[in-house]
């Protein structure tokens, strides 16, 4: 039998924590980099709201109504509703997609540790923009360092989803999130102060549509999803154990704008940096691994701000990486009758391994290279640009249009109401059509034929 959150807060604290990770503040500011800033950022912002939100909301009430992994969830639901039980692949799909994550996701955590060691040694000191990229070359061209970092990240990620969620996570999350933006509030008066701030806002907003290619508005959606945690079933896992009573859309809501206050607040401090050191704005995976230390060796007590920061983004990135597991391991519990200690080292053993992909991408097999790039390269793509919003698109068809209008105005709440109304709307319409343009549109169906 399903557990359940001890109450309203400790589930949005939850899904919070899910939400807010790596995504927000070093993924988010290189994506954006990378892909011209302004207009990146606008539809970046469209695909939250339109898509995400929604998307979301349809997540949380699926799981709560199946009460069960998403695998599960999906093919009881889909019975339920549809009399088909062919809708557990887009759990499956979703489980095989939060494993693909967590394998590069633990690479990256385990350089924010490596960081974390960085600041404490005060290593950042009196150094320039080559001495700190060359810091980041160090330590993605060092197999064993990285490798010591994944190795701790995954052993504390498996030991917290080993242990079960009732494990007073969701109440540390209460402080160290907080503490995070605390300090992030810090380094943005840096980066006003002593950063090109002008030239970094304008950057991240104003939109200049001619930076932004078919493959960038796909990236802004891959990077909502990514962002929210939607489209794998991290949040209907989290949904399943939620109680009745409590307003879904509410908590969605939070969610989705608290976690994309953090991804701009991150932007803000990191290009005004980006721009008075002269460094590139498209300077890809490194970008805030080599902006960050500038602006700390700089500020009044860096030194322990640095470390703190650096702790609690790895903090950040352990309530996020939990949730990737999750439905794997609830999966492994409810449908194989494993022991929650033993589905958590089994998958946590597998990711593991499969992290070594990542890893070693960066350094000894850079240079293999196909599809998209390398090993890193082609994993992120699959999974943020296709494995997520293709979940996504499911879950919202199933939950706008196979699920009965009684059935999602139940879980809801309400079934009258403009709340509900535009849910319904975003979730029939706005979402899945969306994605499918962003789909075709990468794939080059409305290509002109310019180049
Ligand atoms: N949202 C997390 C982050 O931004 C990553 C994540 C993706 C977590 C998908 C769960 C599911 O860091």
């Amino acid at each position: 039998m399903h557990g359940q959150w001890s109450s309203r807060l400790v589930f949005i604290l939850a899904v919070a924590g899910s939400a807010v990770g790596l995504g927000n503040i070093w993924k988010f500011p290189y994506v954006a980099g990378q892909n011209g800033g302004g207009a990146f950022v606008l539809v970046y912002l469209l695909c939250v709201f339109g898509v995400g939100l929604p998307i979301m909301i349809a997540e949380i009430l699926l799981g709560r109504r199946g009460r069960r992994n998403p695998l599960s969830t999906m093919r009881i639901l889909g019975r339920e509703e549809s009399g088909s039980t062919r809708w557990q692949w887009v759990g499956l799909m979703g489980m095989v997609c939060g494993f693909l994550i967590l394998s590069f996701y633990s690479v990256i955590a385990g350089w924010t540790l490596h960081y974390f060691l960085l600041a404490v040694g005060d290593s950042f000191a009196g150094a320039d923009a080559d001495q700190i990229g060359q810091l980041f070359d160090g330590l993605v061209g060092s197999v064993s360092s990285q490798a010591l970092w994944h190795s701790v990240f995954m052993a504390v990620t498996t030991l917290v989803v080993a242990r079960g969620l009732k494990g007073g996570l969701e109440q540390a999350v209460r402080i160290m999130v907080p503490a995070l933006v605390a300090i992030m509030l810090g380094l943005l008066v840096y980066s006003i102060t002593s950063g090109d701030f002008a030239r970094g806002v304008t950057f991240l907003f104003r939109p200049d549509f001619s930076a932004l290619t078919a493959n960038g508005v796909l990236a802004a959606l891959g990077q909502a999803f990514f962002s929210l945690s939607v489209g794998m079933g991290a949040v209907m896992a989290y949904g399943a154990y939620l109680p009745q009573q409590e307003s879904i859309v509410q908590t969605s809501f939070a969610v989705v704008s608290a976690d994309t206050a953090v991804a701009l607040l991150a932007g803000l401090v990191i290009f005004p940096i980006v721009f008075a050191n002269g460094l590139d704005p498209a300077e890809g995976a490194g970008l805030v691994f080599q902006t960050l230390p500038l602006a700390l060796d700089q500020m009044p007590g860096g030194t322990v701000v640095g470390a703190m920061f650096f702790l609690l983004l790895a903090f950040a990135g352990l309530t996020s990486s939990i949730s990737l597991m999750e439905p794997v391991v609830a999966w492994l519990i409810e449908a194989r009758d494993m022991s929650r200690a033993g589905a958590g080292v089994l998958c946590g053993t597998a990711v593991w391994l499969l992290g070594f992909l990542t890893l070693l991408s960066f350094n000894v097999a850079a240079d293999w290279k196909f599809l998209r790039g390398t090993w890193f390269d082609n994993i992120d793509y699959l999974t943020s640009n296709i494995l997520l919003p293709a979940g996504g698109f499911c879950i919202t068809v199933f939950a706008g249009w196979v699920m009965s209008r009684e059935s999602s105005a139940e879980e809801i709440g309400f079934s009258s109401g403009w709340v509900y109304t535009v849910w319904r709307m975003l979730a029939r319409y706005v979402a899945p059509i969306a994605v499918l343009l962003v789909f075709l549109n990468a794939i080059g169906v409305f290509a002109d034929g310019s180049p």
